[in-house]
């Protein structure tokens, strides 16, 4: 199994910036425009849109791989000010580290005001323009989830305000909320064994080695957690179990009743309950000012072997493939996705 191209250039790219932006000088980052590329912007694609599927171009999506620390922890959210608005050609305002705070006046803070096309549109997973309809914020507004896991946030000029701070641009983006944009990431994992069923350790760690579902993105060819979108009026729970079943059965290439007794055992798995791993404010180049992405990622544990460690996922063809993956601090992923694994793993006394 070869692993994405760009895997060798992320880890080796990732190094040389991070030492600037520890340093707080994100913007020399950035606008940086001799780095290639990079092909995957955002850890949760807004599934119902073909165009937030195929961005291409964000720049700053692997200067930050190695301080997903900071999500953590509410510090500096970093590729919420990446120069280049991913699926477009807007340039944020530059928002220096001390500007970040809503707190720091600021009066000369001129965003740009930015709103795709797709989301202007009105699909029906985005709400229309503020003054077209009024919203209720920090609150459940009809279907809609306008909580935060952050804290209550503030509503200025009839606009829910990023918790986090500045970003350099208003309105949406590709964001279909005001405020924030709910996301789901189901871990699902099973211990690594051998033909005879014997538990396998690492020879380094000496640990067992734990195996997660992985998918490849189709949009770019990163692996990653197969998460998503809640749904209006959706349970989490049941965004985790549907994006992941989505995922692992799409793939597979068994028979309707195979497929039926296969998704049996998900729901079962998904019935118990899981190991929270994370939930709040995710720094995603696509957030603004007023609209954000917020996840909970939690993970599921197949202790025994026996319920869904049998999901007879395969190296398929090169779309959408479904994998086990060993749990490994060098696989490359979504610097989020790989600091959700890091936490399962210590959860789950295994190799990291
Ligand atoms: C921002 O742009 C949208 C269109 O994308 C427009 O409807 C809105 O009035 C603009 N807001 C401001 C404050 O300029």
């Amino acid at each position: 199994m070869s692993m994405p191209k760009s895997a060798l250039g992320r880890l080796w790219i990732g190094r040389i910036p991070l030492a600037l932006t520890l340093f707080g000088l994100p913007y020399a980052v950035c606008t940086s425009g001799s780095r290639p590329a990079v092909l995957c912007s955002s850890s949760h694609p807004i599934r119902t849109s073909q165009t937030l599927r195929s961005i291409t171009s964000s720049h700053c999506s692997l200067s930050t791989t190695k301080i997903w620390t900071m999500m953590s922890s509410p510090v500096l959210h970093v590729k919420a000010r990446c120069s280049q608005y991913p699926g477009s050609n807007v340039r944020r305002c530059p928002v220096p580290d001390d500007k970040v705070d809503w707190s720091q006046s600021w009066p000369e803070y001129a965003p740009v005001n930015h709103t795709s096309p797709v989301v202007e549109k009105k699909p029906v997973w985005a709400d229309p323009d503020i003054g077209s309809f009024s919203p209720k914020f920090n609150t459940l507004d009809g279907n809609v989830d306008r909580t935060s896991f952050e804290r209550v946030y503030e509503v200025r000029d009839g606009k829910p305000l990023n918790p986090r701070g500045r970003t350099g641009v208003t309105g949406r983006g590709l964001l279909g909320r005001w405020g924030p944009n709910h996301a789901a990431d189901p871990i699902v994992t099973r211990w690594k064994v051998d033909a005879q069923g014997v538990k396998m350790h690492h020879s380094v760690s000496k640990q067992p080695i734990l195996q997660f579902v992985s998918i490849m993105r189709k949009d770019c060819g990163e692996w990653a957690i197969p998460g998503g979108m809640v749904d209006p009026g959706e349970q989490v729970s049941l965004t985790l179990q549907r994006e992941f079943s989505e995922e692992a059965l799409n793939s597979l290439s068994a028979s309707p009743s195979e497929k039926e007794e296969i998704l049996k055992r998900i729901i079962k798995l998904f019935k118990s309950s899981g190991f929270q791993v994370y939930k709040g404010y995710v720094d995603d180049p696509r957030n603004t000012d007023n609209a954000w992405m917020e996840t909970v990622a939690v993970n599921f544990h197949d202790e025994s072997g026996n319920s869904v460690s049998e999901l007879p996922l395969q190296a398929g063809d090169d779309a959408g493939q479904v994998q086990w993956v060993d749990v490994d601090s060098s696989f490359p992923l979504y610097a989020s996705h790989s600091y959700f694994l890091e936490l399962v793993a210590r959860e789950r006394k295994a190799h990291w």
